[in-house]
């Protein structure tokens, strides 16, 4: 019985991660990298090309970026989870060093091969893929995110990938966005995505709803390949001083409380509390990342907080409030007053 649950469990949690990127949004974001690719091994790791538009845009592409060669792998349960019962369960592997008849080929005009292994992105069949590779684009399962950019980070690979914001605080990817080796891409429309997915029902009300697909807020790129986005000066227009007020000091946290990023204010020399979305905006030229709240992971904070309130989350006269990322403001103004 207990293996029969784990089994639902797993088949669950693979179900939970079914769902595909579209094509224009691979290819609104990926536009603006388009110069990092020339000579370069991309590799998808959790990439079916029977269903990946990521298949399709390198594919697609390969010519016009440069690629020297595309390689992608799919998990296993993947394609049992999409195609027929009668499907093997093989994880395959497609490698496309270009040069088809056609500009779009299909996976069985080039020739897929079964991968010994399950395909799992951390198997030691598909590390040495990733060692072979100069930059991964993917978006894998959420549910392994951590374990995902751990990875990544571990083999210094460059990467373009769709995560969750709520993962900006992950004690995996936190310390990584803090040193500026990982940082936000130019974004999904809305900072919200459509996938395609066979197994989800989109409640998503009127001009939202699109049929079968799941809208999925919150939803960002991820990337360690720079981009014009992210030099882009923020134009700040609120004073800290004079305006008091409108920043209360944290009870238990040595920093001002800004609850909307556009209301940073340009006379500011210390620590301020921002939301996690300030990173949509985040220039390193222009700010400094100095911390975020203890309740997102222990030693986070970087010394602002003071243990002896016991409260890890940022309170304001006694309420608390959400996460928040501390920064501070590298061009400050001085203020005349
Ligand atoms: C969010 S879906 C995205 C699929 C595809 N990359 C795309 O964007 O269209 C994540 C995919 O990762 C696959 N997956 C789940 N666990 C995996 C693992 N351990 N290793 C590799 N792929 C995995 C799932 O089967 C799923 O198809």
């Amino acid at each position: 019985m207990a293996n029969e649950n784990s089994g639902l469990h797993t088949a669950k949690r693979n179900k939970k991660d079914e769902f595909y990127t579209q094509l224009v949004d691979i290819e609104r974001e990926l536009w603006h990298y388009r110069s990092h690719f020339k000579g370069k091994v991309v590799y998808c790791n959790c990439d079916d090309p029977y269903v990946s538009a990521f298949f399709e845009y390198f594919t697609k592409n390969f010519e016009f970026l440069g690629l020297k060669k595309l390689i992608t792998t799919c998990y296993k349960s993947q394609r049992l989870d999409l195609f027929s019962q009668n499907d093997s369960e093989v994880a395959i592997k497609l490698e496309y060093t270009g040069g088809a008849p056609n500009s779009l080929p299909t996976p069985d005009d080039i020739g897929v091969t079964s991968l010994q292994g399950d395909g799992d992105f951390r198997s030691p069949e598909c590390i040495d893929i990733l060692k072979q590779a100069d930059i991964v684009v993917s978006n894998p399962p959420f549910s392994l995110f951590s374990e995902y950019v751990a990875q990544l980070a571990g083999f210094d690979k460059k990467f373009i990938i769709v995560g969750h914001q709520n993962a900006i605080t992950y004690k995996e990817v936190f310390p990584l966005i803090k040193e500026n080796r990982m940082w936000l891409g130019f974004g999904f429309k809305r900072n919200m995505a459509h996938f395609n997915t066979p197994h989800y029902e989109d409640t998503a009300a009127d001009a939202d709803h699109r049929e079968g697909m799941i809208r999925v807020s919150g939803v960002v790129w991820y990337t360690n390949l720079d981009h014009n986005k992210r030099h882009e000066e923020m134009i700040l227009v609120q004073r800290y001083h004079g305006n008091e007020a409108a920043y209360p000091h944290y009870d238990n946290y040595d920093a001002i409380e800004v609850s909307k990023t556009q209301d940073i204010p340009l006379d500011y020399t210390g620590a301020m509390g921002v939301p996690i979305t300030f990173l949509t905006k985040y220039n390193p030229e222009q700010f400094e990342i100095i911390g975020a709240t203890e309740s997102e992971g222990a030693g986070f904070s970087s010394g602002l907080w003071k243990p002896e309130s016991r409260i890890a989350q940022a309170v304001i006269n006694g309420k608390r409030v959400y996460k928040r990322l501390f920064i501070c403001n590298r061009n400050h103004v001085i203020s005349e007053t």
